[in-house]
């Protein structure tokens, strides 16, 4: 195995080296409440703390408070702040969809701003405490709909903007959002997106289902045309002239909710994941400083799109809290070419840039001199998230996009765990390809196997943490027992992440993917369930069962067998009808990639699917199909590997 040496010559801002990493993580994992009552001093604290870990996983009693006597408001911690020493200084630098057009917004003006979104959102009736759905394209204003909500106490629910109107009215409902921000159009790749349409079908779905959505606030980004409800939208334009630029910020408790974010698990409908205040701000700003080495006047570039939790601690909160310029890009990876990012870096000068392998591999396959046409001197350092990056993306990373003088930090986590739990700590940790290597300070993980026994030394198991972390989601939005029952009941007093990983005989870990039904779809979290639930919600079909397939770009493609109902024929045109189907249902992102019309699926005798066999005949590797004498039918095997859609 190739290992990847920390280099003399970088330095990082922090300056620790491999044993201050081993002793400051010893210091945090024996003693949290000392460590932790130290480091949450990053923040500015309208009442400090006196209480540090209050935090129990023991079943039936699983309670987890940091910092809780405490008392902050964000946005005072990401803008007010700075104001006296880089009010001036750009605060979000801003590339749109078109290479022609940017902003720079600095911290003094996103101050104004943020206060005038955060009267114009209590002049629509939003008050503490209430939720506020934002269905945003990747502009400033979502940032400053985030903050906004943060400024006055309101939970925000921020919605990708690819979600189709169904997916987007559950989440209101489910939220209880009587408010939403979204804009006339998005713009992505040339293409318009339309949102406020989406959004109006939405409200409208959700009123079916007797929630009602009372305000709509409208930013225009395309001046394109849009309906209009008199009395229920209004354009943020005009609300922005009519409200002061000043808003104190409310005074919120440490655990106070900050957002709503809802994520796929294997059973049922997304999760709301909630998050509070103070630990999660903690986390997002001290990771943000020390893995992504954030310096004050420095461009940093997390790709990712606000309606991601990625987009939420590495876009917005993590690097404003540490007082950064934080790049928002519109656009996507490959438009005007695949050299856009790169021109991008050049442009902006760029000295950090995160993404998803998924870009990465897609760039790699586009050929090196969309790459090597740039300069790139302004990088230092360069960072992966969202599913395992192969050591062959990894090593072109590294050598072409950063010429072998930037280290990477391949960041595991996950929209439940706030921020970056396991991480190379650069210019202190060895890199190896592949590996997100070591546990960031206060993260304790474990290997157990199935039946929950811990695994020591150099092995492979099932991902739990043991301890709890300030960054750490608080509950289910309206449902803690289903939090109890799906991160804490698997193994009792650990919290189970639904990865599976490897730990090496140097105590690296690498995380080998989900060991649950949940699929990662070029970088993004989908439930299986998700897309069966939307699969049989058309007419035609009876049954389907969805698996993840290894798709070169995307990481994992989505696989759907399909059992129509009695008297429908399989034709393409019904496959196309079915793609269309899901897209509406979800958005474009769960597009099913392979249908196979099968007239029966692989059952136990009680009836539950073999997920295990419709895997393997997804990957084309049947010849391991394992022990299916306990199948009720075995000849459907052979139906469905004789009509495989993914032969090699
Ligand atoms: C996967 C995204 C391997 C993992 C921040 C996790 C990763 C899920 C990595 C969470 C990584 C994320 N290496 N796998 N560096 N980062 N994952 O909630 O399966 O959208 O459970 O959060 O992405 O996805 P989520």
């Amino acid at each position: 195995m190739t290992t990847v040496a920390v280099k003399e010559e970088w330095k990082s801002g922090t300056q620790l080296t491999l044993s201050d990493y081993n002793s400051w993580y010893a210091a945090s994992v024996n003693d949290p409440e000392g460590f932790w009552r130290e480091h949450g001093k990053r923040l500015d604290w309208i009442k400090p703390y006196t209480k540090v870990k209050n935090t129990s996983f023991a079943p039936g009693n699983v309670s987890i408070k940091w910092f809780e006597d405490g008392t902050l408001n964000l946005s005072a911690n990401c803008l007010d702040r700075h104001l006296t020493e880089r009010g001036d200084q750009t605060a979000i630098l801003w590339e749109g969809d078109n290479p022609e057009e940017s902003r720079a917004i600095s911290y003094k003006e996103l101050h104004g701003d943020v206060c005038r979104m955060a009267n114009v959102l209590k002049d629509l009736g939003v008050g503490r405490g209430e939720r506020v759905s934002i269905y945003m394209p990747m502009i400033p204003e979502a940032a400053v709909a985030m903050l906004a909500c943060a400024r006055i106490g309101a939970v925000h629910s921020v919605v990708f903007g690819g979600f189709s109107p169904d997916a987007l009215a559950g989440r209101m409902e489910g939220s209880g959002s009587k408010v939403l921000v979204t804009a006339d159009e998005g713009l992505r790749a040339g293409r318009k997106v339309p949102l406020k349409a989406n959004a109006d079908k939405a409200v409208e779905i959700a009123a079916k289902a007797g929630h009602t959505v009372e305000k709509v606030l409208v930013v225009k980004r395309t001046g394109g045309e849009i309906a209009w409800a008199e009395g229920r939208d209004h354009w943020w334009h005009e609300a922005r002239e009519r409200v002061s630029a000043e808003c104190e910020p409310e005074e919120m408790s440490a655990e106070d909710p900050l957002f709503i974010l809802y994520t796929s698990g294997s059973t049922g409908k997304p999760k709301g994941v909630l998050h509070t205040t103070g630990g999660y701000l903690v986390w997002a700003s001290m990771t943000q400083q020390y893995v992504f080495d954030m310096r004050a006047g420095e461009v940093f570039w997390c790709t990712a799109d606000v309606g991601w939790v990625t987009g939420h601690s590495y876009t917005v909160y993590g690097p404003l809290a540490n007082g950064g310029t934080t790049l928002m890009f519109e656009g996507v990876p490959n438009y005007p070419d695949a050299g856009r990012f790169w021109q991008v870096v050049d442009k902006h000068s760029v000295n950090v840039i995160y993404t998803a392998p998924t870009a990465i591999r897609a760039l790699m396959g586009a050929g090196d001199e969309f790459v090597t046409k740039s300069s790139r001197r302004s990088l230092r350092l360069l960072g992966s998230v969202g599913e395992p990056i192969n050591p062959e993306a990894w090593n072109w990373y590294y050598r072409v996009v950063g010429e072998e003088r930037c280290p990477i930090v391949d960041t595991w986590w996950q929209t439940e765990t706030g921020g970056i739990l396991i991480t190379p700590l650069p210019g202190a940790i060895d890199l190896k390809p592949g590996s997100a290597t070591r546990p960031f300070f206060g993260v304790k993980p474990e290997l157990v196997d199935g039946e929950g026994k811990v695994l020591e030394g150099a092995t492979e198991g099932n991902l739990c943490i043991t301890d709890s972390w300030p960054g750490q989601m608080r509950t289910v939005f309206g449902d803690h027992e289903r939090f109890e029952q799906t991160y804490f009941s698997t193994y009792p007093n650990k919290y189970f992440t639904g990865d599976g990983a490897r730990r090496d005989a140097d105590g690296y870990w690498w995380i080998t993917g989900r060991v649950d039904d949940v699929i990662n779809v070029s970088g993004h979290r989908m439930g299986t369930a998700e897309v069966e639930s939307a699969l049989v919600s058309h007419p035609k079909v009876s049954e389907a069962a969805v698996v993840g397939y290894p798709h070169d770009v995307k990481g994992q493609g989505i696989y759907c067998y399909v059992t129509l109902m009695e008297g429908e024929t399989p034709s393409e045109e019904l496959k196309k009808e079915l793609v269309a189907h899901v897209r509406g249902e979800i958005g474009p992102i769960a597009s099913p990639d392979k249908i196979q019309f099968s007239p029966g699926l692989p059952k136990t005798r009680s009836g539950k699917i073999m997920r295990r066999i419709l895997r393997k005949i997804a990957e084309d590797d049947f010849g391991a199909l394992g022990d299916t004498s306990t199948l009720a039918d075995p000849a459907v095997v052979d139906d469905l590997i004789d009509n495989r859609q993914n032969r090699k």
